[in-house]
């Protein structure tokens, strides 16, 4: 089956991806492409959408695509830098604005019966984010709506289904901001609300059967959402050819390796668990700078990957559980580096592994989506629920160098600070939680003596994309639980502090 696709065209805005997670979340399926590589194929997208942008179209080095196979052809919806272009192009005038057009902003006029607006009234809360403004429409244009501010805040053009709105409507803060995109794409464009975790199922295990026939592939399992489901999508298409390794760096948490892998073996995956442990802790002897400590882990799970994908005979395929974000990331109308950094490998010099083709089933979809389309093949809750681990694991949360005994402790704390989490159905409000071993001793008293042991910190932060993050604001009960648990089970620690700080300035990771 075709879906009806949606083309986002990309001028470099930060918003460009909630544009289009706003659209799937209207089960729409949609593409981002960078304003200078518009698909030739454009015939198979249904409506398009210009995104916002850091530049000004009177700047020299702005986007200046040539929009001729776009406009007038097909439904068209300008947001903010989109809309400005139109009109400054059109017969219209862009300039600097007087006043300050940025945040919360209402809809003070909005023309009376127009399908755009339907559901959209007065008053209606909008974001604005821009520093030039369209001082006169385009040829033909129609005003729709107006702000206190600006009075050209939305207008579409007469006689073509032409759509431009200086406010972002894929900003929560923009209230109706949904509707609206759902007036332009199912009611006037007349997009089919077709894109579901069912039907994506259905049609990538049917892709991926006739891409893999019966080639073989490996893949990588960390635990993680992305690579379970990645996995499942596989299974589903091509069984036993998929060789899954579980690789335990000696740095996962408390009891995971084994949980995971009888977990894994239960969905019944041809996994294999490989406990490399005693080889990525005498990697890492003796190092404590953060970056080495990456760097040293990243190489020994190569090796120790590269070693076991080489015993599976005739393998043809690597299985990567990429996802969207990362995909966008790489070709990004501001340049991502990710697509240059793998242009540029030397490929002679590449493990093994990395010479196979790669697979990458979740590569159009957004994390929300990834958890979506898992609960429709009905796996495990706890599983697709969890948080996201760092692949380095314990040793970028033990600040310093690892000692077994350290990652020991860790292990404990975090563990009581987690099982607690979930015993308080905090688990799920939380969107990444974990202990910190701090490379401090702190005086203390238990009974009549005197110690001098660990300090811990606890992290739980929110977020929706890792970007940025808040600490929660957990129930003092709760921390007083925690702590004394902690404290009284866990040897070595007399210390548990909580880390109260947002990112930006800080990270959600202490190293
Ligand atoms: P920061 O600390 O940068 O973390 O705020 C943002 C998100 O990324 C995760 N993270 C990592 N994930 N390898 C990973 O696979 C890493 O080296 C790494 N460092 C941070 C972090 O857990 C959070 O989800």
């Amino acid at each position: 089956m075709q879906h009806n696709k949606v083309l986002i065209l990309d001028f470099g805005s930060q918003y460009t991806q909630l544009i289009a997670r706003r659209v799937r979340e209207l089960n729409i399926y949609c593409e981002i492409h960078p304003y200078n590589k518009i698909p030739t194929s454009i015939e198979e997208y249904k409506a398009v959408i210009l995104s916002g942008s850091p530049f000004s179209v009177r700047g020299d080095d702005a986007p200046h695509p040539d929009l001729s196979q776009i406009r007038g052809k097909k439904p068209l919806l300008a947001v903010c830098y989109g809309a400005q272009y139109l009109a400054h192009f059109s017969g219209g005038e862009v300039a600097p604005s007087n006043t300050r057009e940025y945040g919360r902003a209402n809809l003070d006029f909005v023309k009376e019966n127009e399908a755009f607006f339907a559901g959209i009234s007065r008053g209606s809360q909008v974001w604005m984010s821009h520093s030039d403004t369209i001082k006169h429409l385009p040829t033909n244009g129609v005003l729709l709506a107006s702000t206190h501010d600006v009075e050209n805040a939305a207008f579409k053009i007469e006689g073509e289904q032409t759509y431009a709105i200086q406010f972002h409507p894929e900003v929560y803060h923009s209230t109706d901001g949904k509707q609206l995109l759902e007036n332009f794409l199912v009611h006037i464009a007349k997009v089919n609300q077709d894109w579901t975790p069912q039907s994506f199922v259905e049609e990538t295990v049917d892709g991926l059967k006739e891409k893999l026939g019966n080639d073989k592939v490996v893949l990588g399992l960390s635990g993680g959402v992305d690579s379970s489901v990645a996995a499942i999508l596989l299974h589903k298409a091509i069984g036993k050819n998929l060789y899954c390794i579980f690789v335990n760096n000696g740095l996962l948490r408390k009891n995971e390796f084994e949980n995971v892998l009888k977990q894994y073996e239960g969905m019944g995956l041809n996994v294999k668990g490989v406990d490399a442990s005693a080889r990525f802790l005498d990697t890492l002897k003796g190092l404590s700078d953060p970056e080495e400590k990456r760097k040293a882990i990243g190489n020994a799970f190569i090796e120790v990957f590269d070693d076991e994908a080489h015993r599976i005979e005739d393998v043809k395929w690597l299985a990567q559980g990429t996802i969207y974000p990362d995909v966008i990331e790489s070709v990004s109308a501001t340049g991502g580096p990710s697509a240059t950094i793998k242009s540029h490998h030397n490929v002679g010099g590449l493990p093994d592994f990395m010479k196979l083709k790669i697979v990458e089933p979740l590569r159009m979809l957004f994390k929300d989506e990834v958890r979506r389309v898992g609960a429709s093949m009905d796996m495990d809750k706890d599983l697709l629920g969890r948080h996201p681990f760092p692949g380095p694991g314990l040793a970028i949360r033990i600040l310093g160098d690892l000692t077994r005994e350290k990652i020991r402790i860790l292990q404990e704390v975090d563990a009581i600070f987690i099982d607690n989490l979930k015993s308080w159905n905090l688990y799920d409000k939380v969107w990444q939680a974990g202990a910190i071993l701090l490379p401090v001793n702190s005086v203390g008293v238990m009974g009549d003596e005197r110690t001098y042991e660990k300090c811990v910190a606890l992290r739980a932060v929110e977020s929706t994309d890792g970007m940025t993050a808040d600490w929660v604001n957990l129930p003092y009960e709760f921390l007083q639980k925690t702590s004394n648990e902690i404290i009284n089970k866990v040897k070595g620690v007399n210390r548990v502090v909580y880390d109260i700080s947002s990112k930006p300035p800080a990270t959600i990771e202490w190293e």
